[in-house]
């Protein structure tokens, strides 16, 4: 059979034409990708909870939820308010600190002066999932009430809801919630190996007692813990997939050969096909396949072929110009996913793309896709693009970065951000008090530097506006793969 390499600027006639112009246009030299990098970072401070340290340089922000786990009888101040809500869920919170120990892993080396803020980012994510996981078989996975926070607008500083605690143990199991805190663990048992091995030995056990206890008790959390965690993390696709997920992460960060097995063995999880390009803090499919691909493509082990061959699956049912039922592409170029907060999955995926283009360069490989083929440089190339189009290269010309460029998102949903902060305003300011922030047509006080919005809609629209969440809001998990890629291009613009 004939294959094309689909390599830019080349001819590609049986393509979506328009979309093509736009994906495989020139890069503009235009973006200060350390800028960016730096912002993206500094963005996790805007999100800590707890005591907040002397070297704290987001200053708007002060200490907050410092009872968290007092009704508990346990210490689970810390941590990272998902988004633009006061709510630490645990689920998000841990794929976001694996996401971010990946990003340093794979680009760290890139990061300069970065590297030092991107780790204490983990570490910031580590030290409460740590408290969260100290009692054997249990695993504390939310503080707060999300129905009482989200029934009120007000700055985690002032904050008077509910800071209920919930946790999963052996008779209300959550494989998922643990397995993704066991990877979280692991992954970043890596990041600290060379900079503090006493704390990544500490991570690294405490993972594996973690994935034994999700693997031994297993069960959805969104079962047992329904009415606190649904709608919000409630884990729609099952468990199955960050058992494997822990074990991948348990497997590159100890070389146990007990994890080897157990991949290989539950390798037929991913064999529902109608998921392979999905990869979020719910699905992670994508993410265990290229992980996995990493050994098949820069070492030898050949029996993980299977996750290769599933990884190529995914990359080409994301190229543009092939059509596929769940990934499109907006007139603009972004990669659009139905379901809201979409720059979750921009970033998600771009991250994957250009981390299995580096395995495959190493490798000299590319990926075969029907009658046509993907190199490396082309993998790196729509990374590329879909970085620039959140730091300004689209229909609208504006950034979807906070503080960033000339136009950015200036009534983001975000309440700490749109109150004015304990500085200005030192009077608690109550829970329907903060009513007239979130309505008020004015920009957010509080500039949440490095936020990256859900984005626009997949018309390239973007309406700016505090109601509108899905488009407005930043969330941990959709920074923390930017770290990676923002990383890669200042190294490599
Ligand atoms: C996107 O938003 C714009 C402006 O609100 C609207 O006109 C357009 O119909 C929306 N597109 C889709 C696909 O929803």
């Amino acid at each position: 059979m004939a294959r094309s390499t689909l390599s830019f600027p080349g001819n590609v006639p049986a393509f979506h034409a328009l979309i093509f112009l736009v994906l495989l246009s020139p890069i503009s030299a235009g973006h200060d990708y350390h800028d960016a990098l730096r912002k993206s970072i500094l963005f996790f401070e805007g999100q800590r909870s707890g005591k907040l340290p002397p070297d704290q340089r987001l200053r708007w922000r002060h200490d907050s939820a410092l009872h968290d786990g007092a009704t508990a009888g346990v210490d689970l101040t810390g941590g990272y308010y998902d988004a633009g809500d006061n709510i630490k869920f645990g689920f998000p919170m841990a794929f976001t600190t694996t996401l971010l120990s990946w990003s340093i892993i794979d680009f760290g080396r890139n990061m300069g002066p970065e590297l030092k803020n991107a780790v204490k980012a983990v570490k910031w994510g580590t030290d409460y999932l740590l408290k969260a996981t100290t009692i054997p078989d249990v695993v504390f996975v939310q503080v707060g009430d999300a129905y009482s926070d989200h029934n009120c607008w007000e700055r985690p500083e002032d904050m008077d809801t509910l800071r209920t605690v919930y946790k999963i143990d052996k008779n209300h199991p959550g494989s998922d919630v643990a397995g993704e805190t066991a990877a979280a663990l692991a992954a970043a048992s890596i990041v600290f190996r060379s900079r503090d091995p006493a704390y990544s030995r500490l991570l690294l056990n405490r993972a594996v007692r973690v994935f034994e206890f999700a693997d031994r008790h297993r069960g959805a959390y969104s079962t047992s813990l329904r009415s606190a965690v649904c709608p919000f993390y409630c884990d729609v696709n099952g468990y199955q997939d960050e058992l494997l997920w822990g074990a991948a992460w348990l497997h590159k960060a100890s070389r146990r050969r007990q994890y080897r097995e157990y991949i290989v063995r539950n390798e037929v999880v991913l064999r529902a096909g109608d998921t392979i390009n999905e990869f979020g803090w719910d699905n992670k499919h994508a993410g265990i396949n290229v992980l996995i691909s990493k050994e098949v493509l820069m070492g030898k082990a050949e029996y993980f072929e299977s996750f290769r061959q599933n990884a190529d699956g995914f990359i080409c049912s994301v190229l543009p110009g092939i059509s596929h039922p769940q990934v499109q592409y907006s007139p603009g170029g972004l990669i659009f996913k139905a379901g809201g907060s979409n720059m979750q999955h921009v970033t998600s995926l771009s991250f994957l793309l250009l981390a299995y283009s580096s395995y495959l360069s190493h490798a000299e490989k590319i990926v075969p896709c029907g009658e046509t083929s993907a190199s490396p440089a082309l993998l790196k190339h729509l990374a590329h693009r879909q970085v620039d189009y959140i730091l300004g290269d689209n229909p609208l010309q504006m950034s979807y970065m906070v503080g960033y460029g000339a136009r950015y998102p200036r009534r983001i949903h975000h309440r700490g951000s749109s109150l004015p902060s304990v500085q200005v305003h030192p009077a608690h300011i109550g829970c329907k008090a903060g009513s007239r922030f979130y309505l008020s047509p004015n920009p957010n006080p509080n500039v949440l530097v490095g936020a990256v919005v859900g984005g626009p809609n997949s018309s390239d629209a973007f309406p700016d506006s505090r109601p509108f969440f899905q488009e407005s809001e930043p969330t941990t998990y959709i920074n923390a793969p930017l770290v990676g890629l923002l990383a890669y291009f200042s190294a490599h613009p």
